[in-house]
């Protein structure tokens, strides 16, 4: 049998996770610090870390708690070393080596991001190799080819605002709560995408733009070319959704991949899933939703390919917040 427990804890959730074999997931705790910082708007660095520190051993242990699994029998522990903020990685950091010598077990170090992707080995299907996936979330927008376990090329990303970024603030913009993805998407149920707002789509690339959309909806709120919210929401996710789906889309016909992979927060993005496998001419793999915002469950399921291969760390582990898949 192999267990192995998780830790994340790179942005505002602290979480951790027991996975049996790689597959079964035997429990997933996530504790948010959304309400914190939606006071401000967004996350502040300094208040996440110290809630990390708050909520770090609870969390563990009421994820061993419900995979009912002793301590002694995991095989190894796993955590995010980066990117993400370096006060937050040092609290999941510094408990992950904490109890790999305390307890003499392997220690695997994941890459955020390459967390995010193995949200997709959860389901119950494998994906099938090559497949393209497209990590949406408030910190990546990163279009990647997978050939196999551990092997990617980064056919191209952002080159401003992460997808997710933009929805958040397009919802400051609209008058909409943090965090904007889901605000935005609620608004959209109620409204029309009627107003036409700019799509960069950057050709013969796949790069992406949101800087252009973002100055597009505030003049257009300013100019009160938008006046009610729920119409800014739809044409602002359909903007979106359009350049992430059409220029993913051609990814996957030019490398012939057998499977598209969604992941990160944006993901959980309904409209963008529903697009996604109305128009895919192969399956597409949506996670569910929360396995695709932040958790410890991703991060076990990549440990585990690491686990398989080897691939250990060992105590000199450090963060790196600006850590890169490729
Ligand atoms: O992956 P994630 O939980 O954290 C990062 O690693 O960044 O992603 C958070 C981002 C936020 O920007 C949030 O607004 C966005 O994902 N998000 C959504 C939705 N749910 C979360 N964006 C669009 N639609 C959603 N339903
Ligand atoms: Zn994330």
């Amino acid at each position: 049998m192999n267990y192995i427990l998780a830790i994340e804890s790179s942005c505002d959730e602290t979480a951790a996770a027991v996975l049996k074999n790689g597959k079964e997931l035997l429990s997933n705790v996530v504790a948010t610090q959304i309400d914190m910082h939606k006071t401000y708007g967004g996350v502040v660095p300094e208040a996440a870390s110290r809630a990390h520190l708050l909520s770090i051993k609870p969390v563990i242990e009421q994820a061993m708690q419900q995979a009912a699994v002793d301590y002694q029998n995991l095989s190894a522990l796993a955590v995010t070393y980066g990117p993400g903020l370096a006060g937050s990685l040092l609290v999941g950091v510094n408990a992950a080596k904490g109890l790999s010598a305390g307890l003499d077990k392997s220690l695997i170090s994941v890459n955020h991001i390459e967390g995010h992707i193995y949200a997709n080995w959860l389901l119950e299907t494998e994906p099938q190799f090559p497949a393209i996936c497209l990590i949406v979330s408030g910190g990546h927008t990163d279009l990647v080819l997978i050939k196999d376990h551990g092997f990617y090329k980064r056919l191209g990303g952002t080159l401003d605002d992460a997808a997710g970024e933009a929805f958040d603030k397009a919802a400051r913009v609209l008058g909409l709560p943090y965090p904007g993805g889901p605000s935005i998407e609620q608004a959209a149920q109620n409204g029309k995408a009627s107003f036409k707002l700019p799509r960069a789509w950057l050709k013969d690339t796949y790069n992406f733009s949101f800087s252009g959309l973002k100055s597009a909806i505030t003049r257009a709120v300013q100019e009160g070319a938008i006046t009610n919210a729920q119409d800014g929401a739809a044409s602002f996710q359909e903007a979106v959704c359009d350049v992430l789906i059409k220029k993913t889309l051609g990814a996957a016909q030019k490398y012939q991949v057998k499977n598209i992979l969604l992941a990160g927060g944006v993901a959980a993005n309904k409209y963008l899933r529903e697009g996604f496998t109305e128009q895919s001419p192969v399956p597409v793999f949506c996670p569910p939703i929360k396995l695709c915002t932040d958790n410890a469950a991703f991060i076990a399921a990549a440990a585990y390919q690491k686990y398989l291969k080897g691939q250990f760390a060992d105590n000199s582990l450090d963060v790196c917040p600006n850590l890169k898949l490729v």
